[in-house]
């Protein structure tokens, strides 16, 4: 059973990290659709609007609540983040409302934070109406990738891209059922590693498949994570209580490797030095992905 102040700081955390991550989601698929399908861009672009408001209304309630772990693992925006949005908002047309992100950047932790009274209930009808939007993100993704699989609508997202979107917006909404009954989630440590796992072997595979195909060191590179996360996540749906510990320490420095790529890919696109289909925002997206990863597996290690 949660505590009423772990609570407020679990939700809002999550909040700030894949209320953030949906609304880019939206942006993706905005950017991989074609103008005959003008209805659907409408679509993705609104429910981006939602995520957005959320995500600023999020910002208000986390000053000083959240934790000096979440602020300091560059989750919620990274120092490419900015940049990217304003890079991908001029070639793309799609409107990203930087002023979160500035505001993102000044979110700071307070040790001694006190929750107030209303805090609490004012957080539980947040997350109520996070759980309404997810349904409808999940609805719309849904949609789209039936559509593409029947071949009645062509994107440039890749089905298993697509798949990739659901699975993490099923994540976010599991999450907060259990914060909604005042469960801790992702308590199965294993699980949560198999998700990520598989998670961090698709952006592999993502970014391999994007790249030019004269991107060659970028392109064995990826492969390779690709490979490594494959094992990985077969190591971890393997695991026992009695190696649980040493896997987790693999992921982990796996995982730092990962961002370490992805954050060099970023600052690569962001300077116009390689040549592929990903955008810099999608780059800065998953890196912060890699990042959520990172305080997942140390928090679990901290323990130990
Ligand atoms: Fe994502
Ligand atoms: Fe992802």
């Amino acid at each position: 059973m949660l505590i009423e102040k772990k609570f407020v700081q679990m939700s809002l955390e999550l909040n700030l990290f894949f209320a953030r991550i949906m609304k880019e989601h939206m942006i993706f698929m905005e950017a991989g659709l074609l103008i005959k399908n003008s209805n659907l861009i409408l679509e993705a672009d609104q429910l981006k609007k939602s995520f957005e408001e959320l995500l600023e209304e999020t910002i208000e309630l986390s000053n000083g609540v959240i934790s000096q772990a979440a602020v300091d693992s560059r989750e919620f925006v990274t120092p490419y983040t900015l940049k990217a949005e304003n890079t991908v908002e001029s070639l793309t047309g799609i409107c990203i409302n930087q002023n979160l992100t500035l505001k993102e950047l000044e979110l700071k932790s307070k040790p001694d934070f006190n929750c107030p009274p209303d805090l609490e209930e004012h957080v539980f009808q947040l997350n109520n109406r996070a759980i309404n939007l997810i349904v409808e993100i999940i609805n719309f993704k849904e949609t789209v990738l039936s559509q593409v699989e029947n071949c009645k609508l062509f994107t440039f997202i890749y089905p298993d891209m697509q798949e990739h979107l659901i699975e993490e917006a099923k994540f976010y909404l599991k999450n907060l059922i259990d914060l909604q009954e005042r469960k801790i989630p992702e308590r199965d440590v294993l699980r949560t590693e198999v998700f990520w796992d598989h998670i961090m072997g698709d952006h592999a595979e993502f970014i391999r498949g994007l790249l030019d195909p004269t991107e060659k060191d970028l392109f064995n590179r990826a492969n390779d994570f690709a490979i490594l996360f494959e094992k990985l996540l077969e190591e971890t749906e393997n695991a026992t209580k009695g190696n649980i510990i040493k896997v987790t320490k693999k992921n982990l420095e796996a995982t730092k490797e990962i961002a370490m790529f992805k954050s060099s890919a970023t600052e690569g696109l962001l300077a116009c030095k390689i040549k592929s289909l990903i955008n810099p925002l999608l780059a800065d997206h998953v890196l912060r992905e890699a990042n959520r990863y990172i305080r997942v597996l140390k928090a679990y290690l901290k323990n130990y």
